[in-house]
């Protein structure tokens, strides 16, 4: 072994040479990195004892039943493979989402606002922008919509972003999202046994003028231009209808920032809004 060290050239850094004399023997190796990943793993230790101190935000209500529905197909869908939700604080990411600083002098992601995140969808990569503030961002739910349904229309030309037509055209399911409602509320999500009733309703919506554009948009995407089909797939303007899969994606991004900027889903989106919703999601 000696004999292996002296063979070391002169010009390594002491870096270098501490490393070429730990890596060739593989005991220390085997030892120092037992030891690495220990203290690695103690420092993850104490948040877990912490989770009780998070402080609340008073403003911070749980996901309405077609919010929830929307985390799920985000979830599904995979859309926090390519964004975040979460903005660091370094004053090129309080600015982007925060421009006017109205999020007060500390304008970065708190603990208190993912309180009723199971599971938590910050993501790790940014293929897209981070969307934590994306109702304050972008507050129409019919870009939403255009967007989803072909990000290279709704948005740049360019974007790598997947289509999602398919979601205006399937309903959410009212059932798992009633059950998903119920797990989280044994979690302690406090869902009333009001919210829990009103879910149902809330899952409903009355056919509008704007369904009929998000489906023809949907059916355009997907090469379906029959007239027939098309008129076959739109619903009966004023009957109601399940929401669909697409429409709870979109309220699912206007919640997103929605509680710690205070905009009114009324002035966001006269589109979705309902004021049954606005009310179970206290
Ligand atoms: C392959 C990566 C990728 C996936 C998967 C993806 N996105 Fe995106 N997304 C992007 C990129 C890149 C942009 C920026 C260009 C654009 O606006 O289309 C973007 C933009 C957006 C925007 C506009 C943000 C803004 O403020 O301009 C929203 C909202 C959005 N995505 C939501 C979603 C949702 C919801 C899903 C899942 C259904 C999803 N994305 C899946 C890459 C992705």
């Amino acid at each position: 072994m000696s004999d292996e060290n002296s063979k070391i050239p002169k010009e390594l850094t002491w870096y270098e040479k501490l490393s070429k004399k730990v890596e060739s023997h593989a005991l220390k190796l085997t030892i120092y990195t037992t030891i690495a990943i220990l203290v690695g793993g103690a420092v993850e230790i104490p948040p877990f004892f912490m989770m009780g101190e998070v402080k609340k935000i008073d403003s911070v209500t749980p996901y309405a039943a077609p919010e929830l529905a929307g985390r799920d197909v985000y979830q599904a869908e995979g859309c926090f493979y390519c964004h975040t939700q979460m903005i660091r604080p370094f004053k090129w990411e309080t600015q982007r989402w925060d421009p006017n600083l109205a999020y007060g002098e500390a304008p970065y992601s708190k603990a208190g606002e993912y309180v009723y995140d199971h599971p938590f969808l910050w993501g790790s990569k940014r293929t897209g922008p981070d969307l934590s503030h994306e109702s304050n961002i972008q507050p129409s739910a019919a870009w939403h919509a255009a967007h989803l349904i072909n990000p290279r229309e709704g948005g740049p030309k360019n974007s790598p972003m997947p289509a999602y037509p398919h979601l205006f055209l399937t309903p959410v399911d009212i059932d798992q999202t009633i059950a998903n409602m119920g797990a989280l509320q044994m979690i302690g999500v406090p869902y009333t046994a009001g919210d829990m009733q009103a879910a149902r309703n809330n899952l409903m919506k009355e056919c509008t003028q704007q369904d009929h554009i998000n489906t023809k948009l949907a059916l355009r995407e997907m090469g379906v231009t029959d007239k027939a089909d098309v008129d076959a797939a739109l619903c009966k303007i004023g009957e109601a209808v399940p929401i669909t899969k697409g429409d709870a994606l979109v309220r699912y991004l206007l919640k997103m920032g929605r509680d710690t900027t205070q905009i009114s889903m009324e002035e966001a989106s006269p589109n979705v809004a309902d004021a049954s919703e606005a009310k179970n999601g206290k």
